[in-house]
């Protein structure tokens, strides 16, 4: 068909070529609804060593294949429909096992990671997570990882969501040796750190005090009773928290009388405390609906709480 003695049909050959590859890129499966870019080919490969490093005995990861030409068409990876990059990798359950390929920060546009459920995925938690610095939302619950928080989470300045609920197992909790980092977290609106063992966090009342998007926390079986908190002398004006969770903690005085200051609060979860004595009036906090106590008091068997009407 082409020979090089005939220089003019290369050309035209070539030009051919090169807008039928343009014109397949841009419209790349458009006969499916969707006007979908192609995954930079380096995103493409940072996916792949990610599943190369993985166990997955159940066949989750099957479509993702190298001879696929788009990334974006992979179960649970989903790309800006305009540029191709990588936004959100939503995995969470597909019992992969092994560790974090760090790899994956190729993924450079990453806003979203829910890992949650892999409960194999072991090791400790890895320090570069805090380097996907358009990060917005990640879930690492009831996946395996343990060991210490790496405060190099606090640069994920734009993250709004945090789960590390029920990470670890029974003999090898998450732990953090201090929350300092949550304040470069200044758009966090969700954080939960159920069951993360926050026995050295002496100041978390303080942090989250000055977290001014925050607006739930859980913080359920934390060993929060190993600690003598340091209570924060005002509750912060800029303060927005409406659901906080410090049910199993075995708290055993309320020196959280901050608590009943927050304004905004509309649901407190003090389940499985063993708080020694009434409870503080509840005036301030006017907003409040929801209050469960459920096993909460050791040394009384009845006890006085006064809510506002
Ligand atoms: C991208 O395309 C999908 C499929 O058509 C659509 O559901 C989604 O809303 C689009 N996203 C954006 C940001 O346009
Ligand atoms: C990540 O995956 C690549 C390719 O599979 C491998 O060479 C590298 O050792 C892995 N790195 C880690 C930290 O597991
Ligand atoms: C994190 O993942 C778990 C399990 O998939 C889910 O139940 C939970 O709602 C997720 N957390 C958030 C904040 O989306
Ligand atoms: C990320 O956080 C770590 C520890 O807090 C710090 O040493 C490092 O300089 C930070 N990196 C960036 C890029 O902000
Ligand atoms: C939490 O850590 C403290 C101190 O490191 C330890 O004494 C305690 O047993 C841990 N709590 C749990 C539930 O493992
Ligand atoms: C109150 O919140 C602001 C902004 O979130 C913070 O800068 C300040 O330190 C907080 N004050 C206290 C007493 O925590
Ligand atoms: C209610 O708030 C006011 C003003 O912030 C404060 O002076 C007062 O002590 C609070 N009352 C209780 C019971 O917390």
């Amino acid at each position: 068909m082409m020979s090089a003695s005939n220089p003019t049909h290369a050309t035209t050959f070539s030009i051919f070529l090169f807008f039928f590859i343009s014109f397949f890129q841009l419209s790349y499966s458009v006969g499916n609804t969707t006007t979908l870019f192609l995954c930079p080919q380096i995103e493409k490969e940072s996916l792949l060593s990610f599943k190369q490093s993985l166990k997955d005995p159940e066949n989750h990861l099957s479509s993702w294949d190298g001879e696929v030409i788009n990334c974006c068409k992979w179960k649970g990876v989903i790309c800006n429909n305009f540029t191709g990059h990588v936004h959100q990798l939503h995995l969470p359950d597909m019992s992969l096992d092994g560790k974090m390929n760090s790899s994956l920060l190729n993924l450079k546009y990453l806003t979203y990671l829910d890992l949650s459920g892999n409960d194999l995925l072991g090791g400790t938690m890895p320090s570069f997570i805090g380097s996907f610095s358009k990060l917005e939302y990640l879930n690492l619950s009831s996946t395996g990882v343990h060991g210490k928080v790496p405060h190099t989470i606090g640069n994920l300045s734009n993250l709004h969501t945090l789960d590390l609920g029920f990470a670890g197992d029974s003999q090898d909790y998450l732990v953090v040796d201090s929350l300092e980092w949550l304040s470069g977290l200044s758009q966090l609106e969700y954080l939960n750190m159920n069951e993360v063992n926050l026995s050295k966090a002496y100041n978390w009342a303080q942090v989250i005090n000055s977290l001014p998007s925050l607006i739930e926390l859980h913080f359920e079986s934390c060993s929060l009773d190993l600690i003598a908190p340091l209570a924060p002398d005002y509750v912060n004006d800029t303060t927005s928290i409406n659901h906080l969770d410090l049910s199993g903690n075995y708290l055993s005085s309320i020196t959280t009388q901050w608590i009943f200051q927050i304004t905004n609060l509309l649901s407190l979860d003090l389940r499985s405390n063993s708080f020694g004595g009434p409870i503080p009036t509840i005036s301030n906090a006017t907003k409040l609906h929801h209050i469960d106590l459920y096993s909460s008091f050791l040394k009384f068997k009845y006890s006085r709480l006064v809510l506002p009407l």
